[in-house]
């Protein structure tokens, strides 16, 4: 028993990093109305994530990274390997333009070179040890590879006899792949990135997979599953593919090299064909995965060894090809709003609960300031928001601009209207965050401690100082507006039609 203990310490240690492991989100891009670049960081920032996947190297994402502290994992596309797997020069020019660029300011850590090729794109297969050693050796030309590690995603389809885990071996076709793959990766102290979704076990298992062993619920112990060489017992269905990868490692004569989950999820919404994509799995699902590996549990192969995961995924993508679970994996819409809200009591390092729901109208960037001074007249005129708190010397004055201002008034349109769809548009300026657009003492209505704005007509008289809600209302078409709101403005009768 003894001895057993030491192998296990032994082998435990023997894959460490006594690193905590962390939390993730991929950032897939297929959206019609993709967030900017400063909408995404803001977001993250309010959710408190801090590593992100993204599927390329894009310049103004990489931009608006920087200097957040926020970890970036950086993709080289499917589409660019086989130039970068042909070519040390190829991979030297992408490093240079998509890494050194961008660094120390953007926290790049990691580059996942193309994304489950040996399933996606066979044919690039031979290549692929090459890419991967190109890139590295740009790295380390530029003194970066101790900080940026290289490694490529691998969907666990390429794991045959997943169950019992201690059986599982790679697809042999593969070896002539895996095998160099496996000592690059021991070599340059990278780790095996893996993509885990129990949903497709369960979905493909046909019944022999309980819906509670995929959602990480708890089993009574009859039914937990036992890998009979091993005696190791199996509570969830993503420990055991992830013991499942440790195995067939380990079968090549690699048990050193770390794991890290770069895709996991569950679709909050599918078609006919599939009735286990429902918003209350998709919630559990991430909900006890995020839980679990923030505890550091490890798996029962190696407990208490960080198998740190990246949420598949931050956005809904409704460009996504496919069935409709395709377009739901996201634990966002495009606006910022939580699809569903997380429960992470006690687990609460990452997304902040308490924003999750709350969501504030501002001026979009970039919007064209005349637009935005017709729709701060409307706000403050006909929408009868109080906009006092614009005037001069009042604590909404600074930043005293138009984008600003409008965005206190149209926030504060859009709290008094109960946020109910169409409040938050004004005519195609406005836009849905959440994060708090409060700043020093100019606390926006619907942050926390101030309720929503009342109407106050006589707030509206302006003042000689006021420079920004003095303009008589102008005609302000009926646009989005509601048909109470409209009511209200005729009533008033101070619209100029
Ligand atoms: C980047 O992340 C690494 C890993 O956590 C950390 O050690 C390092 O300090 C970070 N660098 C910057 C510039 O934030
Ligand atoms: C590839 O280029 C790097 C410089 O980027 C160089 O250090 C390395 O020796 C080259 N490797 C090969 C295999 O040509
Ligand atoms: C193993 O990989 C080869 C090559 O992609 C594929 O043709 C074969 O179907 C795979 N075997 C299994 C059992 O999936
Ligand atoms: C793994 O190591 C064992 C013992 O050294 C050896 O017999 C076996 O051939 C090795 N397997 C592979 C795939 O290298
Ligand atoms: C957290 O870890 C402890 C032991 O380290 C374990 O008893 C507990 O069940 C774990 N909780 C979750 C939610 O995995
Ligand atoms: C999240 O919710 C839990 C329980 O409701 C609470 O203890 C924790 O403080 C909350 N976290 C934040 C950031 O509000
Ligand atoms: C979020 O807010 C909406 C309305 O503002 C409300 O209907 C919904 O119940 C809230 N959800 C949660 C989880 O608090
Ligand atoms: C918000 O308004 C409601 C009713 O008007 C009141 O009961 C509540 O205390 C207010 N909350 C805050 C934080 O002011
Ligand atoms: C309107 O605002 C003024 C000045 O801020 C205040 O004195 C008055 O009580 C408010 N009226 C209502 C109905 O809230
Ligand atoms: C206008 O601004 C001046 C200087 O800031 C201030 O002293 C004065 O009280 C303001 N007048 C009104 C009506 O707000």
């Amino acid at each position: 028993m003894a001895i057993f203990l030491l192998l296990l310490l032994l082998l435990v240690s023997a894959v460490s990093g006594d690193e905590d492991a962390y939390i993730g989100v991929n950032i897939g891009t297929d959206l019609s109305d993709m967030p900017t670049p400063t909408e995404v960081v803001a977001l993250l920032k309010a959710q408190r994530i801090r590593h992100v996947r993204l599927y390329d190297a894009d310049q103004a994402m990489l931009l608006a990274l920087a200097k957040t502290g926020i970890q970036v994992t950086v993709s080289v596309p499917n589409d660019q390997l086989l130039g970068i797997g042909q070519s040390n020069a190829t991979a030297a020019n992408w490093v240079a333009r998509n890494i050194v660029a961008h660094v120390p300011a953007t926290n790049i850590t990691a580059i996942a070179v193309g994304s489950e090729v040996l399933t996606a794109l066979p044919n690039a297969a031979p290549i692929l040890v090459s890419a991967l050693k190109f890139i590295h050796s740009a790295l380390v030309a530029s003194n970066l590879d101790d900080q940026i590690k290289v490694s490529t995603p691998h969907s666990s389809s390429i794991i045959l006899d997943s169950f019992p885990p201690s059986q599982a071996f790679f697809n042999r076709s593969w070896d002539p792949v895996m095998v160099p793959l496996l000592k690059f990766l021991q070599s340059t102290g990278s780790y095996l990135m893996l993509n885990v979704y129990p949903y497709y076990d369960y979905m493909q298992s046909n019944g022999k997979i309980p819906l509670d062993y995929a959602l990480f619920r708890p089993l009574p112990p009859n039914k937990e599953a036992v890998d009979a060489n091993t005696l190791l017992h199996y509570t969830n269905v993503f420990d055991a593919v992830v013991d499942a990868a440790y195995f067939a490692m380990s079968y090549l004569n690699f048990t050193n090299i770390p794991i890290v989950v770069t895709e996991s999820g569950w679709p909050s919404k599918g078609d006919s064909s599939e009735p286990d994509a429902i918003v209350d799995n998709a919630n559990t699902y991430n909900s006890n995965l995020i839980k679990h590996v923030l505890n550091n549990t490890g798996t029962p192969k190696h407990p208490g060894i960080a198998v740190s995961t990246y949420i598949y995924e931050l956005y809904n993508e409704d460009l996504r090809p496919g069935s409709d679970s395709e377009k739901n994996w996201g634990l966002f819409d495009a606006n910022g709003i939580p699809v569903y809200t997380l429960h992470l009591t006690g687990a609460d390092t990452v997304f902040a609960n308490d924003t999750t729901n709350k969501t504030f109208c501002i001026a979009k960037q970039g919007a064209d300031p005349k637009m935005l001074q017709a729709a701060l007249d409307w706000a403050c005129g006909p929408g009868k928001v109080d906009c006092s708190p614009l005037l001069l010397g009042h604590p909404c004055y600074e930043p005293d601009n138009v984008a600003s201002h409008s965005t206190y008034a149209f926030n504060a349109y859009y709290q008094r209207m109960a946020k109910s769809p169409g409040t938050c548009d004004f005519k195609g300026v406005a836009t849905i965050t959440t994060s708090d657009p409060s700043h020093g003492s100019c606390i926006f209505p619907g942050s926390s401690g101030k309720n929503g704005t009342l109407i106050n007509d006589t707030s509206l008289a302006p003042s000689s100082n006021d420079t920004s809600s003095v303009h008589p209302p102008r005609s302000y078409g009926t646009g989005s507006f509601t048909t109470s709101v409209m009511i209200g403005v005729l009533l008033t009768g101070a619209v100029f039609l």
